[in-house]
C-alpha cells in the first residue's frame, strides 16, 4: 500500500473532509507530492493543523508540508486573482509555497467567466468563481491558458496574451452588454492587472505532465486530489445540477496528465450527507428555501447548539430541525461561499454510484463524530420510485426528484474522538461503519473523528476485501 500513488475523490455532493484527509495521508504515508486535477477555486478544502484552520481553494492540501511538490494539473481552471490570494494569505501565514507549481495547459479564468457566472449561475445555485464559463470556453476553443500568460522562459508573454485577451475580451464584452444587459468591463484596466498578477506566479509555470513524470522515473510517489464529488460530476452527477469538470477517477487521469495510475482510489464519505447549491437530493433534511432564510450563519455569531426541546421534536420526525441540529454540530456553512449546507442522512445508493464510476478500492468515513448523540441515526439503502425500488443512482432528475428514500435506522453512539483503533469504537458505531462497508463492498479503512489532522484511525484488518 505504502508503494503506490492514491487519489483522494469526494463520494457525494463535495464537502466531505477531502483536504483533512489528503493533508492527514501525506504526513502519515510520505507521499512526495499533491496533484489538483479538476476545478478551480469552486473547491474550499480545509486543512486545521495544530488548532490553526487553513482553507485552500486552488492550491493542493499537501501545501502545508514544505518537502511536497504540489502540481495544479492542466485540469484545474486558474483565477489568477484567487491564486495570488491565496499564496499571499499562505505565505503570511508562514507556510512555505516553494513547491508549487501549475501547469502551462490549465484554462484561465478571465473576467468575464465571472460576471457571466454570476449573472446566470444563480439557477444552478454556482459558487460564482467563473468556473462553468471557464469549461465552456475551454471547450468551444475560446479559452486562454496559463501557457499563452506565461512563456516557456517564464516571462509574461504582453504581446500575444494581450492580443488574445483584447480579441477575446472584445466578443465577450459584446455578449455582456447586449445579450445580458450588463454593464461591459474596462478590458485595459483588467488586462493591466491580470499582468501584474502573473508577475507573482510566472516562476511557478510549467509542463507539469513532464514534472510528474519525473517524480515517477525517480520512483516518487503521488496523491490525486480531486475537488467537488462525484454526484457533482458533470456526466455522472445530477445534471444539470453539477460543476463543469471531470471529478472521477479518468479526470484524474486526463485532468494530470501523468503517468502513474493510481491502484489506491479513496472515497471521501461524510458519515451523514449535504450539498450546498440547488438540485434534487433525495432524503433532504428540512426544505432548502426554508433554510436559506432561517438557517443563514451571521459572520462572527457563534451558531448555539439546539435546545433540548427542538432535539426531541427533530427525533419526533420535524426534519428541518433535525437538519439544523446536523447542520450545527457539523458547522455545515460553505467554505468557500458561506452558505449554509443543506443535510441529510448518508445516503448509500449515491455512494455506490461514486464506487462503481471510480472504481473506489476503499472509504475514508468522516464526521463521524458529528452524530454522536443523536440517539437515532439512518441510512438510505434504497430508493421508492412509486412501486419500483431502485438501488442505482438514476441519471434522470425528475426521476430522482420523486423517489423516495428508504431508510434503515441504527442505534447513537457515544463519544468516537479518543478512539486510536476500530475495537475502541463504540459497538454501535461499529455497527453503522460495517453495514455501510458491506453496502458498498469496500472497506472504510480511515475513520476520521474530528477536524485536526491525527484525529482519526486506520483500519489494518477490514472485513471487506476492497
Ligand atoms: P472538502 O471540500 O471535502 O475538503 O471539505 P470541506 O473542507 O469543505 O468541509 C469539511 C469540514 O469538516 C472542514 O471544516 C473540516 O475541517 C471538517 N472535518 C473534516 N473531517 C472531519 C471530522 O472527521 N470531524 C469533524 N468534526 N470535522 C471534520
Ligand atoms: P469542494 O471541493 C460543494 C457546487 C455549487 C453548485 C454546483 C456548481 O470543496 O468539495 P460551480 O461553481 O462549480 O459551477 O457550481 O457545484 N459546488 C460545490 N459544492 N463543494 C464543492 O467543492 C463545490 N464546488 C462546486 O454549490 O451547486
Ligand atoms: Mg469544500
Amino acid at each position: 500500500m505504502r508503494n503506490t500513488s492514491a487519489l483522494i475523490v469526494g463520494a457525494q455532493f463535495g464537502d466531505e473532509g477531502k483536504g483533512k484527509i489528503v493533508d492527514s495521508l501525506v504526513q502519515d504515508e510520505d507521499f512526495d507530492c499533491v496533484v489538483r486535477y479538476n476545478g478551480g477555486n469552486n473547491a474550499g478544502h480545509t486543512i486545521v493543523s495544530d488548532g490553526q484552520t487553513y482553507p485552500l481553494h486552488l492550491i493542493p492540501s499537501g501545501i502545508l508540508h514544505p518537502h511536497v511538490t504540489n502540481v495544479i494539473g492542466a485540469g484545474v481552471v486558474v483565477d489568477p486573482a484567487g491564486l495570488v490570494q491565496e499564496l499571499a494569505t499562505l505565505t503570511e501565514r508562514g507556510v512555505d509555497c516553494k513547491n508549487l507549481f501549475i501547469s502551462d495547459r490549465a484554462h484561465l479564468v478571465m473576467p468575464w467567466h465571472k460576471v457571466i457566472d454570476a449573472h446566470l449561475g444563480g439557477k444552478i445555485g454556482t459558487t460564482a468563481r467563473g468556473i462553468g464559463p471557464c469549461y465552456e470556453d475551454r471547450a468551444s476553443r475560446r479559452g486562454l491558458r496559463v501557457g499563452e500568460l506565461v512563456d516557456e522562459n517564464n516571462r509574461v508573454d504582453k504581446e500575444h496574451f494581450g492580443a488574445r485577451f483584447s480579441e477575446v475580451g472584445a466578443h465577450k464584452n459584446e455578449l455582456i452588454q447586449k445579450l445580458y444587459g450588463l454593464e461591459p468591463l474596462d478590458l485595459e484596466k483588467e488586462l493591466a492587472e491580470i499582468f501584474h498578477l502573473a508577475e507573482t506566479f510566472k516562476d511557478r509555470v510549467c509542463d507539469t505532465s513532464e514534472l510528474l513524470y519525473q517524480i515517477k522515473t525517480e520512483g516518487k510517489r503521488v496523491l490525486f486530489e480531486g475537488a467537488q464529488g462525484c454526484l457533482l460530476d458533470l456526466d455522472w452527477g445530477s445534471y444539470p445540477y453539477v460543476t463543469s469538470s471531470t471529478v472521477t477517477f479518468s479526470g484524474c487521469l486526463s485532468g494530470s496528465g501523468s503517468a502513474h495510475i493510481p491502484e489506491r482510489r479513496i472515497g471521501i464519505v461524510k458519515a451523514y450527507s449535504t450539498r450546498v447549491g440547488e438540485g434534487p437530493y433525495l432524503g433532504e433534511l428540512g426544505d432548502y428555501e426554508t433554510i436559506k432564510v432561517q438557517d443563514v450563519a451571521k459572520k462572527g455569531e457563534p451558531l448555539p447548539p439546539l435546545s433540548d426541546d427542538e432535539k426531541q421534536k427533530a427525533l419526533n420526525g420535524d426534519d428541518l430541525l433535525m437538519g439544523r441540529w446536523i447542520r450545527r454540530a457539523g458547522r455545515e456553512y460553505g467554505t468557500t461561499t458561506g452558505r449554509p449546507r443543506r443535510c441529510g442522512w448518508l445516503d448509500l445508493v449515491a455512494v455506490k454510484h461514486a464506487v462503481q464510476v471510480s472504481g473506489l478500492t476503499e472509504v475514508a468515513l468522516t464526521k463521524l463524530d458529528i452524530l454522536v448523540d443523536i440517539p437515532k441515526i439512518k441510512l438510505i439503502t434504497a430508493y421508492k420510485d412509486g412501486d419500483k425500488t431502485l438501488t442505482t443512482f438514476p441519471s434522470r432528475i425528475n426521476q430522482l426528484a420523486r423517489c423516495q428514500p428508504v431508510y434503515e435506522e441504527f442505534e447513537g453512539f457515544g463519544e468516537v474522538k479518543n478512539a486510536k483503533s476500530f475495537p475502541e469504537l463504540p459497538r454501535a458505531a461499529q455497527d453503522f461503519i460495517r453495514r455501510i462497508e458491506s453496502y458498498l463492498g469496500i472497506p472504510a479503512r480511515i475513520i476520521s473523528v474530528g477536524p485536526e489532522r491525527s484525529h482519526h484511525l486506520v483500519q489494518e484488518e477490514t472485513h471487506v476485501a476492497g
